[in-house]
């Protein structure tokens, strides 16, 4: 038996696969069991502060569901203005005065880093809903169950990761999973928004196959499964630069029909306009099986962090 009683879920790299398996396990097991009861009561009494300081539709609603079907409650705020950081309040301070009310904390924040602060600050375990740039591990988890779900099996897949490799925070945690699964990674982005270099580093030097291309079409023939991603518009200092690379990866239906018909298609959401709206009814296109998934994860970590699964 695994414990994960008390622990933060800060990093992709934090989890061994033996780790991974497990969460996975818990997760379509809860699945099964939601199938038959509508919710569970494991969780009754405890509470789950929601801290999102930072837009969400998913992480913060999967996590508030996954609180509320295990029969816990949730309090919180969806976004800074709500909270006394408007007031001038340090990120430190919150945490710390939140940590006095709940049992577990999710926090979403601009700053890379943000989460192992908030860790520091709190008696309570602390899960990073994504911080700035940097890591999140919970949508990691959820892609990693989809792709075990849609495919069989993680082992051997040959993974695509296209789009803002450089600010998105699903890959750089994403890749510290597939590592553990021997999959070959081809990443396809703009020579302005590649993953950066010393993840790609890392990637290689533990014997990971990664490829690195600008060119979609050839990189799908070759995969099992294509990640989408949406260019991180917020994170660009110079809006111009937004402008001329957006749009520059778009899948079509097409595309998919000619290439690749067999393709697994994942994307964490939000789509602005890398995946046409034709792909959504192909057999493949996971993204909306993908975001029911992280019900199911988050219910899986809350249970485990808690003591109670
Ligand atoms: C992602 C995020 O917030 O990093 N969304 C999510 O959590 N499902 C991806 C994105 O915003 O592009």
């Amino acid at each position: 038996m695994l414990d994960f009683r008390g622990k933060d879920i800060l990093d992709g790299a934090q989890f061994t696969r033996e780790e991974l398996e497990y969460i996975m396990d818990v997760a379509e097991n809860l699945r099964n069991r939601l199938n038959r009861h509508h919710s569970l009561s494991i969780m009754q009494g405890y509470v789950l502060g929601s801290l999102f300081f930072e837009p969400s539709t998913r992480t913060r609603l999967s996590f508030e569901m996954a609180m509320h079907r295990l029969g816990g409650s949730v309090v919180g705020f969806a976004t800074a203005a709500e909270s006394s950081v408007a007031k001038g309040e340090s990120l430190a301070d919150t945490i710390r005065t939140v940590d006095q009310y709940v049992d577990l904390i999710v926090l979403r924040h601009p700053q890379v880093g943000a989460a192992r602060e908030a860790a520091d600050a709190a008696l309570a375990p602390v899960i990073n809903g994504g911080d700035g740039t940097g890591q999140h591990p919970t949508q990691a988890l959820l892609d990693l169950l989809t792709i075990r779900a849609e495919r069989g099996r993680v082992d051997g897949n040959t993974i695509v990761l296209c789009g803002d490799l450089k600010h998105g925070r699903t890959v750089h945690a994403g890749v510290e999973l597939y590592k553990h699964y021997g999959c070959t990674l081809i990443l396809v982005a703009p020579e302005e928004l590649k993953m950066p270099p010393e993840i790609t580093g890392r990637l290689r030097a533990r014997g990971v196959s990664v490829e690195e291309t600008a060119d979609l079409e050839a990189a799908l023939a070759k995969a099992d499964v294509i990640y989408m991603t949406r260019i991180q518009k917020e994170r660009f200092e110079d809006p111009a630069e937004y402008e001329r690379l957006k749009g520059r990866y778009v899948l079509t239906r097409e595309m998919v029909e000619r290439i690749n018909p067999g393709l697994t298609i994942l994307h964490p959401l939000p789509r602005v306009d890398e995946i046409t709206t034709d792909v959504d009814t192909l057999p493949g296109a996971a993204y909306f099986r993908q975001a029911r998934n992280g019900v199911f994860i988050r219910m899986a970590l809350i249970g485990l962090i808690m003591g109670k699964l």
